[in-house]
């Protein structure tokens, strides 16, 4: 049986998230490869409960430690109930956000203790990681604009100063430059053509191993 994968797209709100996974998607089944595509908060019917508690607009007054433990325990139903089983039986899991978004958003912009976020990842990660996270780097001011013109409405992130949203994106620049072996980071204002070839070219390598 072929080896299961784990691998991460994150980065800026609006940089594109969604159409570079599903060009993964396609380049693996292409490949024969088994896919799980997946999402955080998310990925399984506790999780996208926990998902619209937490991302919602109409909820402004919701404290910074309920934030992060919401995002913490829908990452450990998601690893537990979807993504451990899934590697297990040789799939190659691609998930939409995972643990580095808790560290860039909830420590890098909220500023709440590194040591507590590690600690809670830690959990609810139970010694699993993901094989490479692949940051979409992006300005957050072209990221928002682009957001706003799906026309969709804001999620509750989304509505933060744009300070907050400078401090996540430096986040994860920080956590790729700390981690090489990884993550990598990839300029998401590059043509969309330009992004998913340099995003393939990852992918290929990671599932070669
Ligand atoms: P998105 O997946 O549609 O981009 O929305 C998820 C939002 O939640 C996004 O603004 C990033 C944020 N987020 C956190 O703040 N911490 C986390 O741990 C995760 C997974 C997401």
């Amino acid at each position: 049986m072929k080896k299961g994968h784990m691998i991460v797209c994150d980065g800026s709100n609006g940089a594109g998230k969604s159409t570079i996974i599903q060009a993964i998607e396609e380049h693996l089944k292409s490949g024969h490869r088994e896919v799980v595509v997946t999402r955080e908060p998310g990925g399984t019917p506790i999780g996208e409960k926990l998902r619209e508690i937490v991302l919602s607009p109409d909820t402004p007054e919701m404290c910074d430690t309920t934030e992060l433990m919401l995002f913490a325990a829908a990452r450990a139903q998601h690893v537990k109930e979807k993504i451990v089983p899934a590697i297990q039986e040789g799939k190659i899991v691609l998930s939409d956000r995972f643990d580095s978004a808790t560290v860039s958003f909830q420590h890098y912009a909220r500023g709440l203790p590194l040591s507590l976020i590690k600690q809670l990842n830690e959990m609810a990660l139970d010694g699993f990681r993901a094989d490479m996270t692949i940051i979409l780097d992006l300005d957050p001011v072209t990221g928002l604009e682009r957001v706003n013109s799906r026309g969709e409405g804001l999620d509750r992130m989304e509505t933060q100063k744009m300070d907050f949203l400078h401090k996540a994106r430096d986040g994860y620049l920080e956590q790729a430059k700390n981690d090489p072996e990884h993550f990598v980071v990839i300029d998401a204002s590059q043509s969309l053509e330009r992004v998913i070839s340099d995003v393939l070219s990852v992918i290929d390598e990671v599932v070669a191993e």
